[in-house]
């Protein structure tokens, strides 16, 4: 069974001096989910932003916050993030030696658990914590900025993560790199979630940048479109 597809367009390519009025343009522009880069120019090298930005942001839409944690460590920061309206928190596998106690505190918090690996990160650090997850993102592009081209190791990636989900109730995001013209190949490869940041804010079109990404997506799944 397919799993509903996503497009979780990452407010890294927003105008951060007007965060808010572009999280209320992505959602009516038909944004599924949104996606906050939190940084900490230590884990990865740029530093964005924190939970009172996520706290400010949370009134501005209804839509699911999908908040990816590139920080080291990140547990003492999961309540906060928690508290500030995020729906989804995801970490790195990379980001510290106690990936389990991470995933056990976010749903301890009442959060759904996502877990991340990086480009250079094989398939297997998920296999112990796969049962405790809600959602697997695959990085198609070394974390820190946007824009950056996508790296076309991750088709194969995703293939051997939809392999180890099986029938579990996982959402398979993919983040990085993702246009309009490689959409196709990566649903095709298992992923249901598709983040993009530079894609979706390209010239300003919002709406008309995130239905060609649905479109192509939509066409590989077999769906009408
Ligand atoms: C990269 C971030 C991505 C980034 C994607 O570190 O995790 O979410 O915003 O940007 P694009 O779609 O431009 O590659
Ligand atoms: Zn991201």
């Amino acid at each position: 069974m397919l799993r509903p597809l996503i497009i979780s367009p990452s407010i890294l390519s927003a105008d951060f001096a007007k965060l808010g009025e572009d999280v209320r343009a992505v959602d009516a522009a038909g944004a599924d989910w949104i996606h906050v880069d939190v940084m900490d120019g230590h884990f990865v090298p740029n530093i964005t932003i924190g939970p009172d930005v996520v706290k400010a942001l949370r009134p501005h839409s209804k839509k699911l916050f999908d908040v990816h944690l590139m920080i080291s460590p990140c547990d003492p920061y999961l309540e906060a993030f928690a508290k500030a309206g995020s729906d989804i928190i995801t970490v790195h596998v990379e980001a510290g030696p106690h990936i389990h106690r991470s995933l056990q505190a976010i749903k301890a918090l009442g959060k759904k658990a996502g877990v991340t690996l990086n480009p250079g990160t094989s398939v297997s650090a998920l296999e112990n914590v796969i049962d405790m997850v809600d959602l697997i993102l695959v990085m198609s592009v070394n974390p820190g900025f946007g824009g950056q081209s996508f790296i076309p190791g991750a088709l194969d990636k995703i293939a051997a993560v939809r392999a180890l989900v099986g029938a579990r109730p996982i959402d398979i995001e993919i983040d990085g790199g993702v246009t309009p013209d490689n959409a196709a190949r990566i649903v095709q490869a298992g992923a249901n979630a598709l983040v993009a940041g530079s894609a979706v804010f390209k010239g300003g079109n919002l709406k008309g940048n995130i239905d060609a990404i649905r479109s192509a997506a939509t066409m590989a799944r077999g769906e009408a479109a």
